[in-house]
């Protein structure tokens, strides 16, 4: 795992830009792992200026998003599909066709077992990934096993917590307390990982990822054994880190 420090939330944001790009120059038909939450909207922002700016095109681009709740349609306002719609994909070339998250709702076994199925036949090429104050990577939550794949989730009490803040105006109650994730071995398999923590509220996460043991208890930690595996980390995130 290689550890990159940097001062701060922007800084984060910059370098994992550099570095997202850098793989979609490479290979303009990339397979891009995304994620939702907070950590991504500011890289999200520079990569939608780099597209208006500099042209870099998502023609051939394939998205393949972490994670999805559980009973939420994709036109609902607080599901990830529209999230990323608002805060990417409608400001870029890509093609609609190409974009896929996981579907909330429907037969979840047979949506499960098609995103795998999905996931095996588009290798992922670089993963983007933020990381819970649990330490848990999609909505991998502690406890989840290493080899898992795409499934349904019971979120942690913690989580819906957190994400209550962020998307749903607070409102625990609003909260779906169940999610459609990749699971760790889907994650695992892309080519190259690049995970962003910022924020205090991240430092012990980031601490047991690194320093401590591999354990379930700590689904982030599986990333001890990712060939090529970037976490940026801000100082704020990194002050736990020896
Ligand atoms: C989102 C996801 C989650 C978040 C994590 C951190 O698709 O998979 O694992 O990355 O919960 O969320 P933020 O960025 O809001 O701190």
């Amino acid at each position: 795992m290689k550890v990159i420090i940097v001062k701060d939330y922007e800084e984060a944001s910059h370098k994992a830009c550099e570095i997202m790009l850098d793989v979609i120059k490479n290979n303009p038909s990339a397979n891009l792992g995304l994620a939702t939450g907070s950590t991504p909207i500011r890289l999200y922002e520079l990569m939608r200026e780099d597209h208006k700016t500099n042209g870099t095109s998502y023609k051939q681009i394939k998205s393949f998003n972490l994670d999805e709740y559980f009973g939420l349609d994709q036109s609902h306002p607080q599901s990830y599909h529209y999230f990323m719609c608002q805060n990417l994909f409608n400001e870029l070339d890509i093609d609609m066709n190409n974009v896929h998250v996981p579907k909330g709702n429907g037969d979840i076994d047979e949506e499960c077992k098609a995103y795998n199925q999905l996931l095996e036949e588009n290798p992922i090429d670089i993963q983007l990934l933020g990381i819970g104050s649990n330490g848990h990577i999609g909505f991998n939550e502690p406890g989840t096993a290493f080899d898992s794949v795409t499934h349904k989730v019971d979120l942690k009490q913690s989580t819906i917590e957190d994400n209550a803040r962020l998307f749903f105006n607070g409102k625990i109650e609003d909260v779906p307390t169940q999610a459609v994730s990749m699971g760790i071995a889907n994650i695992m398999n892309a080519k190259k990982v690049l995970l962003i923590a910022s924020g205090e509220g991240k430092a012990k996460a980031i601490q047991a990822t690194v320093e401590g043991p591999k354990t379930t208890e700590v689904p982030a930690s599986a990333l001890q054994d990712h060939p090529d595996c970037i976490l940026i980390v801000d100082e704020a995130a990194a002050t736990l880190l020896k």
